[in-house]
């Protein structure tokens, strides 16, 4: 069985399904790692026991994680509870200007999880302030994207290497 790495995003202006992309491409450098992208929405537990490494991808609203991603956690929360402990996992966050808040929380349930950090959470901020920036289409730009594709690829070569 190839190892799996479980990419789970959200997004609603598009900022952090193209961190996501991004991460996945950078991951499809290993081919001998399964990468998947799921919505947050549509994933659940089952997909979370198969995977052997994660990638969290939300954007940051009112200083939390996404809606749909809190709601993914709570659905498979319990039934993973004592079944992934010591899998790796990072996280991607999309922020206007902060991002701190949805890192402490994911690192939190991560915790609870007993899963294991491999990079330090990965926040990319559009800057946007206004409620007409906050609304619009994000486009993140290239170092952003090529920080999300490296750490992509690094977790992908880790699960592939038997490192994580
Ligand atoms: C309701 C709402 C609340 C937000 N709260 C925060 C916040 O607390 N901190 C922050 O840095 N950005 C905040 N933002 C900005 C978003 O993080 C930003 O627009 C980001 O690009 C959203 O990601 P997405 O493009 O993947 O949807 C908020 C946006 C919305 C719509």
């Amino acid at each position: 069985m190839p190892r799996a790495l479980l990419i789970v995003w959200h997004s609603s202006t598009g900022g952090t399904r193209q961190m996501a992309e991004a991460a996945a491409a950078g991951a499809a450098r290993e081919r001998s790692v399964a990468s998947r992208l799921a919505r947050a929405g549509e994933a659940g537990a089952d997909d979370v026991l198969a995977a052997d490494g994660y990638l969290f991808a939300t954007p940051e609203t009112l200083a939390s994680i996404g809606g749909l991603m809190k709601d993914f956690f709570e659905r498979c929360y319990y039934p993973a509870l004592g079944k992934i402990e010591g899998r790796p996992y990072a996280a991607m966050i999309c922020a206007g200007s902060d991002g701190e808040g949805a890192a402490r929380q994911i690192a939190r349930i991560a915790t609870g999880w007993r899963l294991r950090a491999v990079a330090q959470p990965l926040i990319a901020r559009t800057h946007a302030l206004t409620p007409e920036a906050i609304l619009a289409p994000k486009t993140i730009g290239p170092d952003d994207l090529a920080r999300c594709e490296e750490l992509g690829e690094m977790m992908a070569a880790g699960l592939a290497a038997g490192i994580f």
